[in-house]
């Protein structure tokens, strides 16, 4: 198959992303031609400011800030989107892909938003759309998704798909520190962004969920339809009681299919010490699957920074690059039209954590446990312990069995109102006998 065909890259976006793709494609050259018997090169480089100084430009390559230099160049094949944002990146591969350009994304927001229509739009101009680097960063997960697994009915996703959150969560757990601490040494590393809202509040963890689940369980999933909640609320307390308990503090992202219903959420999650998804720390991602004929099978590695990040990119750039040589179509893409339905939050059945502050006086524990058992949620344990501050009070962390989420919410409601419960300090899911 070998030839001489150049094929020609159009580069959106110069970042951390950007600049590793960039780096990858000119220092791998010769490696990259002689695997593929074509050579892949940079055309042109669309940024925001063409005029600032970088770390790093590739030689002869030109930077401009007209989006229409790139998707208009006839020696451009595929358009490499690393802006990130939804828009203006949307309508950039939009026109790319009905110019007939190929595109690769890192984009999950996007992807999140707008996928089912960029993969029809792609399927109708019969060029390919890829976008492995969007979830998991280095880890690849989508395409064994989209073909090692395809025979395979996927029912389970438990992930740990955001490196920011499961690095604060680490520091929490292993040193004792503060929310606040956690975040500004993850910031002070690189590993967080000035304003890490996105990656703390569950965001960034729910769009990736959402592609996750779409090519799952093979039905549209939008970002909207993703219940997620952040790690904001977590104190050193919660991971002392959870580690007395035998449990680690992770930031899960969950989909199951049951029938046809969906679960798809994403929140901070008591995991048993010994499940594999536990003992991923700091910036690392997993992803754990379960299927009917395979079981479980877990995928781990470096879920972002620039190089993980442009392995995904470039592994994608070269594969569409190889079927270009070969004259191959791009395969349809799957079918998302499962006829499912997203489970309300309220339906929820799971285990939970509550911790507790009460006054420490005879009869309280009593009063507690009939508020529970009024709503059929049944104790699965209990910690019980005197504090020094405030005075007069003492720490209640109680675990449950297998519960409706509607009724452990009322719980929590009916226990604040009693005068002898000072706060519910927290409310954790707990990874049951699901993952
Ligand atoms: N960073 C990671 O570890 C990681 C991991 C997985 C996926 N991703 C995804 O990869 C994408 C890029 O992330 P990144 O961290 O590389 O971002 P970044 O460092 O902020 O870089 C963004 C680049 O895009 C350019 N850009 C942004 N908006 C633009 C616009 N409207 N017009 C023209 N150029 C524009 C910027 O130009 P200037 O340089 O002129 O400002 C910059 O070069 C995002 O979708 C992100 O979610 C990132």
């Amino acid at each position: 198959l070998a030839n001489n065909r150049e094929i020609g890259i159009g580069l959106m976006g110069l970042g951390v992303v950007g600049t590793e793709v960039a780096r990858t494609l000119l220092e791998k050259e010769h490696s990259i031609s002689s695997k593929l018997g074509c050579t892949v090169r940079i055309k042109r480089i669309l940024v925001r400011a063409p005029e600032k100084e970088r770390r790093y430009v590739p030689a002869d390559v030109v930077l401009t800030d007209g989006a229409e230099g790139l998707i208009d160049d006839p020696a451009i094949d595929i358009i490499v989107e690393v802006m990130g944002g939804e828009y203006p990146a949307l309508e950039y591969v939009q026109r790319a892909l009905r110019a007939g350009k190929h595109v690769v994304t890192a984009n999950k927001e996007m992807m999140a938003k707008h996928g089912p229509e960029i993969l029809t739009l792609a399927h109708e101009h019969s060029v390919s759309i890829r976008f492995e680097a969007g979830v998991g960063g280095g880890i690849p997960i989508i395409g064994p998704l989209l073909k090692d697994l395809l025979a395979n009915d996927i029912y389970g996703i438990s992930a740990i798909i955001n490196g920011t959150t499961n690095y604060v969560l680490t520091k929490m757990g292993m040193e004792g520190l503060e929310f606040n601490d956690a975040v500004r040494q993850a910031q002070a590393l690189g590993y967080a962004e000035a304003d890490p809202a996105a990656d703390v509040e569950g965001l960034d963890a729910a769009y990736k969920l959402a592609i996750l689940a779409s090519l799952a369980f093979h039905t549209k999933i939008h970002a909207s339809d993703v219940y997620y909640e952040g790690i904001t609320k977590l104190g050193p307390a919660d991971f002392k009681y959870a580690a007395e308990l035998g449990y680690a503090i992770k930031l899960l992202a969950i989909g199951r299919m049951e029938g046809t219903s969906i679960q798809v959420r994403v929140h901070p999650t008591l995991v048993p010490v010994e499940h594999p998804l536990a003992s991923v720390c700091g910036v690392f991602n997993a992803v754990e699957l379960e299927g009917d004929l395979v079981g479980q099978v877990m995928f781990s590695g470096q879920g972002a920074g620039g190089q993980p990040t442009a392995s995904a990119v470039v592994g994608d750039v070269l594969d569409i690059a190889r079927n270009i040589v070969s004259g191959s179509n791009p395969p349809a893409p799957l079918l998302l039209d499962g006829a499912c339905t997203i489970q309300p939050m309220a339906d929820l059945e799971t285990q939970y954590y509550i911790r507790l502050l009460a006054v420490d006086e005879p009869g309280v524990m009593a009063q507690i446990t009939t508020v529970l058992g009024d709503l059929k949620v049944s104790l699965a344990s209990v910690i019980q312990k005197e504090i020094v501050q405030p005075e007069g009070f003492s720490e209640i962390v109680i675990t449950t069995h297998t519960a409706k989420e509607s009724a452990v919410q009322e719980a929590v409601q009916r226990m604040r109102s009693l005068g002898s419960v000072q706060e519910v300090s927290n409310l954790v899911r707990m990874l049951d006998g699901e993952g």
